[in-house]
């Protein structure tokens, strides 16, 4: 009897599946006519400025600047003390700016056409043919405006303008960007269509043999009459054959929306991994009697993992520890303007020492930075918020929490939900109330953030204190509800530098995992303070570094700036060393030891795995971007880039430091990081300066003092005695010329490719020259466009957009960027002062 019903139930999915096909292939001829999603980031208008008006279809804008979107206005602007970003915010302009675009009615009956906006930077008014559609303040949210109702009839023109206002400022800890600063697109559907973010898949079961598939889906009809729909919902696996279909039918009533769940089954899981990245597909249809009317692809994955308060993380059973970097979503000289390529190369760089978990700092990330960290196999916590109802800058989100929080947490978790690479959402970072009153976390709050709460507490301490339920206790279990009613397969936590039981956050009972923001010092606490609660460190390190500076010696570890006071040097830079990190931070030896002895931690996220523009902690004016990064602004690796790697990757690694170009007689300080070895012997000009190794505490060789003379050091690893690898650094003469390598030498003629050209300034014999800082002039024609340029320097004040830099410890970076439609070659050419002149030819097809 059994037996009869398990065939029965696989010839009825056989019959299914064929059914499905059949619908696929009425789907695929008519895919055009079901949806259409048009790329809108092309040929739009742009006005620094404000006026009524420019909402208006009679306006004229011809005069105004052509562009392309993404675009960041603010990232073209000059660094200066005086904007009221302040270097915190990354020392550029705000304003209020607007974007024009005309486009044309699509053709066809009852279409309905909505507009995806990814993200504007901030407060941002969408108009179509002077009627106003929508408004949003958070600028990290999607959102999708209905404009069918104001549309001209098909065929015939219209205006869409958008309002972007980011003039009060501050109002963010880092530089945000300004403007449409992510992808937007025009979809075109049928009446009755599958909402914007309006699906939902989970797998309930799984084991090696099979997933069950739970999907649910959002439909509207926005047509005047009711309608009868099959919805058919198919399972396509990694090589994109169907494996499970099933057919809903379905009366969706005129003017409403209806949710339709459905469960799918696929036998023999593939798992999704972080070293196999195995995505499926959920394609749903909607058909009517005639046509199909939409046709819509959730990509999911199928993994388990687990939280585990002795044990730290799984993945699909395997423990593992979360290597992770806190990112926030500037992309360099690229300002906030979203390339893929530029996110997918921050992933390549951070592949490359092996993080394998990025935390989204913090705010909603760009769309394309969660497919890609689908794809390229990381673990994402993906976080909503910097702050609540109380405020950490004058004009920040805090002012909209209390009428747009609600939104703006539903829509993020609905966007985000069905990303495989997602393992946990942070309701968020530091939020101040964690705290009922004054504590020494608190005391050491910048001094404008102090003051702020100490408003805000003014308002409410006596409600906060009179309860042990108190106010904030609510927020935070309304703010966990809130999520956990769109998602309850992943576990929430939030970033605390309260670390202690008293923190609101924590005793409110919300939380699934308990996440520190520094404080190594109480992770022994966490068993007593927190019983049989997973834990992890949420946020790592802060430690502070610039690429190629040195101090000596190494023995004093710098904590800057000193609790309290502010802090500067002539040079504002902080040594390379891993000897300088902020009071509340650790070194990055520290930072990870202390994770990696504990299994009970599920991991670390590093602050940060870039630099960014913004923060420039422990400096101020004229330091404009931050000193955290385990590589620059750039992407350029710094010293600790290759302790990283030796700990956390098994790719062969040997990184002396520092260079070898000083003064004679100067005394330095030589480290080696390195991986599978024993011990590593360091050479001067051929004599050996004997042999050292790193320890339990200790994650580099290290030889004290060493008098320098012009020459050579050479570091060679010994594995049971056995040389295994050996690198030199060459002491180098007067800059000479530079090459120029290209990260991809094709690129794809579509307006958005990249190629990045590291520049390496080296001496008459092609020595590195680790010291040079000449001035550069770059030049590029044929068929792309420089879009960037950079140094890495956080104290740097020539404009990122310009076509000049300076070298900065011997190393510049240019961005060339392709043009729509246009292959050919680009050719970037490079002069500088004393240097000889180099070029170098990328393609584009
Ligand atoms: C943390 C904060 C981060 C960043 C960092 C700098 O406390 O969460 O956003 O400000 O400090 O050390």
């Amino acid at each position: 009897m059994l037996m009869f019903y398990n065939l029965n139930l696989n010839i009825m999915r056989r019959l299914l599946i064929l059914l499905s096909a059949v619908f696929c292939l009425l789907g695929c001829a008519e895919q055009q006519a079901a949806r259409s999603v048009e790329d809108f980031n092309f040929e739009w208008r742009f006005l620094l400025g404000d006026d009524a008006a420019y909402a208006t279809e009679e306006y004229d804008d011809s005069a105004w600047r052509a562009l392309h979107l993404p675009h960041d206005w603010s990232i073209e602007g000059e660094f200066s003390k005086d904007n009221p970003s302040t270097p915190s915010g990354g020392a550029l302009p705000g304003g209020i700016g607007w974007y024009r675009k005309n486009f044309v009615t699509p053709q066809g009956a009852e279409k309905v056409v909505n507009v995806e906006f990814d993200g504007i930077f901030m407060n941002s008014t969408v108009y179509v043919n002077g009627h106003e559609v929508g408004y949003r303040p958070y600028g990290y949210s999607s959102m999708s405006y209905d404009i069918t109702p104001y549309l001209n009839p098909a065929g015939e023109q219209n205006l869409i303008a958008v309002r972007c206002d980011n003039s009060e400022q501050p109002n963010s800890r880092w530089y945000a960007g300004c403007g449409i600063y992510r992808n937007v697109r025009l979809v075109t559907t049928s009446e009755v269509f599958v909402e914007y973010s309006g699906t939902f898949v989970t797998t309930p079961q799984v084991s090696d043999e099979q997933a069950s598939v739970h999907a649910e889906i959002t439909l509207t009809n926005k047509g005047a009459a009711d309608e009868s729909v099959k919805v058919v919902n198919s399972i396509k696996n990694p090589k994109g054959e169907i494996v499970d279909s099933k057919i809903s039918e379905i009366t969706v009533a005129a003017g409403k929306t209806i949710d339709l769940a459905t469960d799918l089954v696929v036998e023999n899981p593939t798992r999704w991994d972080i070293d196999n990245t195995a995505m499926y597909e959920l394609v749903t249809e909607i058909v009517n009697a005639e046509k199909v009317m939409d046709n819509y692809t959730t990509p999911f994955g199928i993994r388990t993992f687990e939280f585990d308060a002795d044990k730290g993380f799984s993945l699909n059973g395997r423990n593992m520890k979360l290597l992770g970097v806190c990112m926030h979503h500037d992309m360099g000289a690229m300002g906030t303007a979203v390339h893929r390529r530029a996110l997918e190369r921050q992933l390549e760089i951070l592949k490359s020492f092996g993080v394998n978990a990025i935390r989204t700092s913090h705010n909603p990330p760009a769309p394309e930075l969660l497919e890609l960290c689908d794809k390229m196999g990381f673990l994402v916590m993906d976080e909503a918020f910097d702050m609540w109802r109380r405020p950490k800058t004058r004009y920040d989100y805090a002012r909209y929490f209390d009428e747009w929080h609600e939104r703006d947490m539903v829509d993020f978790i609905k966007r985000d939900r069905n990303h495989p690479s997602i393992i946990m959402w942070s309701v968020g970072n530091e939020i101040l109330e964690q705290w009922n009153s004054h504590s020494e976390e608190f005391e050491s709050l910048p001094t404008e953030q102090r003051n702020l709460l100490l408003n805000y507490l003014g308002q409410d301490e006596d409600v906060a204190n009179a309860d042990e339920v108190n106010a904030s206790v609510l927020l935070t279990r309304h703010m966990v509800a809130l999520l956990k009613k769109y998602d309850t397969t992943r576990p929430v936590t939030a970033g605390c530098n309260e670390t202690r039981p008293s923190n609101n956050l924590l005793r409110s009972g919300a939380m699934d995992i308990i996440g520190f923001n520094y404080h190594t010092q109480d992770y022994d606490s966490v068993k007593e303070w927190y019983p049989n609660m997973p834990f992890l460190g949420s946020e790592t390190a802060s430690s502070l570094n610039s690429r190629g500076f040195y101090l000596n010696p190494t023995n004093i570890v710098h904590q800057i700036p000193p609790r309290g006071q502010s802090y500067d040097t002539e040079y504002h830079q902080c040594s390379a060393y891993d000897h300088s990190k902020t009071p509340w931070g650790e070194l990055h030896e520290e930072a990870w030891i202390a994770v990696r002895d504990r299994d009970f931690c599920a991991g670390t996220f590093i602050w940060t795995g870039f630099d960014y523009l913004g923060e420039p902690t422990p400096y101020t004016w004229p330091s404009r971007s931050s000193y955290f990064g385990i590589v620059d602004l750039c992407g350029f690796p710094k010293d600790c880039y290759y302790m990283y790697r030796a700990e956390w990757t098994a790719e062969p690694t040997l990184h002396l430091l520092p260079h070898w170009n000083w003064n004679e007689g100067d005394k330095i300080d030589v480290w080696a990081y390195y991986n599978n070895a024993d011990e590593v012997e360091l050479l001067l000009n051929g004599r050996s300066l004997g042999r050292s190794k790193k320890s339990a505490t200790r994650l580099h060789a290290l030889w004290e003092g060493i008098t320098f003379e012009a020459g050579e050091i050479t570091a060679i690893a010994y594995k049971d005695g056995k040389e295994v690898m050996r690198q030199s650094r060459r002491t180098a003469g007067e800059p000479a010329s530079v090459t120029l390598t290209a990260d991809r030498e094709v690129i794809a003629a579509d307006g958005y490719d990249l190629s990045y050209i590291t520049i390496d300034c080296v001496d008459k014999d092609g020595n590195f020259m680790p010291t040079a800082m000449n001035q550069l002039y770059f030049e590029v024609s044929g068929a792309g466009e420089l879009i960037g340029v950079d140094n890495g320097n956080a104290a740097g004040m020539e404009s990122l957009k310009g076509s000049k830099m300076k070298l900065f410890h011997g190393k510049a970076l240019a961005i060339i960027r392709s043009l729509r439609g246009q292959s050919g070659k680009i050719t970037l050419t490079v002069k500088g002062d004393g240097l000889q002149e180099q070029s170098i030819t990328v393609r584009s097809r």
